[in-house]
């Protein structure tokens, strides 16, 4: 591999999941208009990002990603965006309480437009068409018209992307997430829960840290850190030229950055060493994820970490590991030995949406046990290795949809059709999310402990 690295240099290599599109004039014209818009996050930024996910990577915290699978032009709008900010900041609550130590949080959104694909085109009865590679890229209707790459997309995915994060931020940092709002809504949703009983005792202990602080003067009219959060935003780095024109150099550092979002990642079928993501990637200085799927040995894992981040820093490198529910103590222990042996600094992170996906009376969904069973031995790996289950990547709506099977309410293979709204892939409802949270919060507090015998043990 050539050592030069520019921000096109990708274009010099292989490329999987790029789209084909008919009129290179006009896609040249929109890259060319994109690369003198405004970044939508500034670099110092993505270092801060960095710098907490470093504390995770030592052990110190946990990452929260998640949303949705791929957002659409089409659901855009105030609502969606504070349903999704509203469950994501009471799963971050539940995570922070339990693990007692930060949660990092890191949306899928502001940017999550593109996707692969399994092929590259889609036939129904005669007629084969591109595939749906994501809003930023074509249409999802099953016509010709809508089907063909655009290159205006793009732009529009610019827009929305800053409308998104511009809302995000005036939540985040403005009083929507105020401590004592949060924790309301989570009650509420504790309330109504089938499962209430198993949740109570944890929204209890908040609520009495919380009264007993209110009692000694900390509150959110006095304490910022009650009533902001940091929130930082991630997507797919897939559509390359799209990323491309967003790439500038920080003018403090005179280092290269994606502006499009603090954080992005590499998906599991782009991520081969000698082509155009891992390309791309390497170049820039923000914090990066790298999706671990089963194919991934641990030679190929160490060469793809040797290029992503040579320099061995702290927080550069999350792995996102999707193997499937089952599989994970087959795949996960010879990554993890892997990189111990090596000595090299990555955050472990799970995803246990993307193995755990079946059909069900022909809709794409997946099965809540399963999720869950897969984060249970993601937990249990790390803990007999002594090494830091860090993270968890989700796909997630604030909306009550019926996506996923299962849960606390018990979706059903017929439910499915009631409100199947994905523009991709099933993703949690808002209270399988928070269950998911909850669940979570358990093994967080095992991990926990047991750190805290092993430490009680070293001292005597
Ligand atoms: N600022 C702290 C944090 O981000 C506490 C906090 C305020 C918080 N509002 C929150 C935590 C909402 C989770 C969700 O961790
Ligand atoms: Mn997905």
């Amino acid at each position: 591999m050539s050592k030069k690295w520019t921000p096109a240099s990708w274009r010099t290599k292989p490329i999987e999941q790029a789209p084909v599109f008919p009129d290179l004039e006009a896609l040249g014209a929109v890259e060319a208009r994109l690369a003198t818009y405004p970044p939508l996050v500034f670099a110092g930024e993505a270092r801060q990002l960095q710098t907490q996910l470093a504390a995770v990577a030592d052990g110190q915290g946990f990452l929260l990603q998640g949303g949705d699978c791929a957002e659409s032009f089409a659901e855009h709008g105030a609502d969606n965006i504070r349903d999704f900010f509203r469950v994501f900041l009471q799963m971050a609550v539940v995570l922070t309480f339990a693990a007692k130590s930060p949660v990092v949080k890191v949306g899928r959104i502001a940017g999550q437009f593109a996707k692969p694909r399994s092929a590259p085109t889609e036939r129904q009865g005669d007629v084969e068409l591109p595939s749906y590679r994501g809003d930023v890229i074509n249409g999802m209707e099953f016509t010709a018209e809508a089907r063909t790459p655009d290159p205006m997309r793009q732009a529009m995915a610019y827009r929305q992307s800053a409308a998104t994060l511009n809302l995000l931020r005036a939540f985040a940092q403005g009083g929507y997430a105020n401590l004592d709002h949060v924790h309301q809504w989570m009650l509420g949703f504790v309330a109504d829960s089938p499962q209430r009983e198993r949740y109570e005792t944890l929204a209890d202990q908040i609520t009495e840290t919380l009264s007993f602080m209110r009692a000694i003067g900390i509150e959110p009219d006095s304490n910022p850190e009650l009533r902001q959060t940091d929130f930082f935003t991630s997507h797919e780095a897939l559509l390359l030229g799209y990323e491309q024109a967003l790439t500038r150099v920080d003018s403090t550092t005179g280092d290269w950055y994606a502006t499009s979002g603090h954080m992005i990642w590499i998906g599991d079928r782009t991520r081969q060493p000698d082509h155009a993501h891992v390309e791309y990637c390497r170049g820039i200085k923000n914090p990066l994820g790298l999706k671990c799927g089963p194919s991934l040995e641990p030679d190929g894992l160490l060469r793809l970490i040797d290029l992503l981040n040579p320099q061995n820093e702290p927080g550069r490198l999350t792995l996102i590991c999707r193997f499937g529910a089952g599989q994970v103590g087959a795949k996960l222990p010879a990554l993890i030995r892997a990189v111990e042996c090596e000595g090299r600094t990555v955050l472990w992170s799970c995803d246990p949406m993307h193995g755990n996906t079946v059909s069900l009376n022909s809709y794409k969904t997946r099965p809540f046990d399963k999720i869950l069973s897969e984060v249970e031995d993601f937990f249990a790996v790390h803990r007999a290795e002594g090494t830091h289950a860090g993270g968890v990547h989700v796909e997630m709506t604030g909306k009550n949809v019926t996506e996923c099977t299962g849960g606390a309410r018990a979706i059903s293979a017929d439910d499915l059709s009631d409100r199947y709204h994905t523009h991709c892939d099933p993703r949690l409802n808002a209270e399988q999310a928070l269950e998911l949270a909850f669940l979570i919060a358990e093994l967080l507090k095992r991990e926990r402990s047991a750190r805290e015998i092993k430490v009680a043990a070293q001292a005597w």
